[in-house]
């Protein structure tokens, strides 16, 4: 049994994931702004904990919780973030500090704070849900892909690092996963051109986006809670897991084809 802090986990994959590794016997404290929409998982043992990961006071208050009523935290599973779609001449900087607050830096922060604690005992788990958008691009989403081929960067960087300490880094890699996050990025894209020389575009691609993530062709978000499971209860895990809809053709297509070609491929995908 292990203690598992888990941003993002009013929605999608984090909710999905709380819910399989508090079944699987874990103690979960399940982390996100909207605490309300996860006292429904109260009922398999999650610990709703109020979390904005833009936040340095409500991070140092979410970490400190958890070790005062447990002494330690096991497995931290960064999974909170959204997509920041938009033209780069629309996306103010104001906004691209945002996205990077959230998806690395919040992240970032949170690992420093538990850090310490894993060194401790000797042992720990930080596993970081990047995407097959760390390792590809898609139309119209600079910002995200910044973020999350950073995030890439980030993890195998801090891998080595925390090695020494009986601590390992696992990159969750999703492909396209059925959840709210497709239908933000849409909304993001499609707020930020208003009015301006890519509204067009925008809105062809924002409408491709919430067709995709409305169908049934994306994965379930359970497949990328499998994948997490398999990081936290295998003596030795993968340092990657590149799993859902999509990501082993395209990642396999992105390295083998010329870059005018995936370009091509990409903004006609939707
Ligand atoms: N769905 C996909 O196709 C896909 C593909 C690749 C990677 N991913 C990645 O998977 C992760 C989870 O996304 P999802 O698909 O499950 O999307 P989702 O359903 O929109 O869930 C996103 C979660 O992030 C949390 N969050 C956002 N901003 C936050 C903040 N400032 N502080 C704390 N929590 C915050 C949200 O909680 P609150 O709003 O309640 O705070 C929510 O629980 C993300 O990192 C995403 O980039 C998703």
């Amino acid at each position: 049994m292990k203690i598992i802090l888990l941003t993002g986990a009013s929605s999608g994959i984090g909710y999905q994931t709380a819910e399989v590794l508090a079944k699987e016997g874990h103690k979960v404290y399940g982390a996100a702004r909207r605490i309300e929409k996860i006292k429904e998982l109260k009922k398999f043992g999650v610990v709703p904990i109020k979390l904005d990961v833009t936040d340095e006071k409500s991070i140092e208050d979410a970490v400190n919780q958890i070790i005062k009523q447990d002494g330690k935290i096991d497995v931290l599973i960064n999974n909170a973030g959204y997509g920041s779609y938009g033209a780069v001449e629309d996306v103010s900087i104001e906004e691209a500090k945002r996205q990077f607050e959230v998806n690395l830096f919040g992240l970032a922060r949170l690992t420093q704070m538990v850090l310490p604690y894993m060194r401790k005992q000797n042992y720990g788990r930080v596993i970081n849900i990047s995407s097959m958008g760390g390792r590809l691009t898609s139309f119209m989403g600079a910002w995200y892909h910044a973020t999350k081929y950073a995030l890439e960067g980030f993890s195998d960087a801090l891998r080595m690092e925390v090695k020494q300490f009986g601590i390992d880094v696992v990159l969750i890699e999703p492909g396209g996963i059925k959840t709210d996050w497709g239908l933000i990025a849409a909304d993001n894209l499609e707020h930020s051109s208003k009015g301006g020389a890519y509204e067009e575009t925008a809105k062809k691609a924002a409408a491709g986006m919430r067709k995709q993530y409305s169908s049934n062709m994306l994965s379930k978000p359970m497949v990328i809670s499998k994948a997490i499971s398999k990081a936290i209860n295998r003596r030795r895990p993968k340092t990657r897991y590149l799993i859902g809809m999509g990501a082993k053709p395209l990642v396999f297509f992105h390295t083998v084809l010329p870059n005018r070609w995936f370009d091509f491929i990409m903004k006609n995908a939707s």
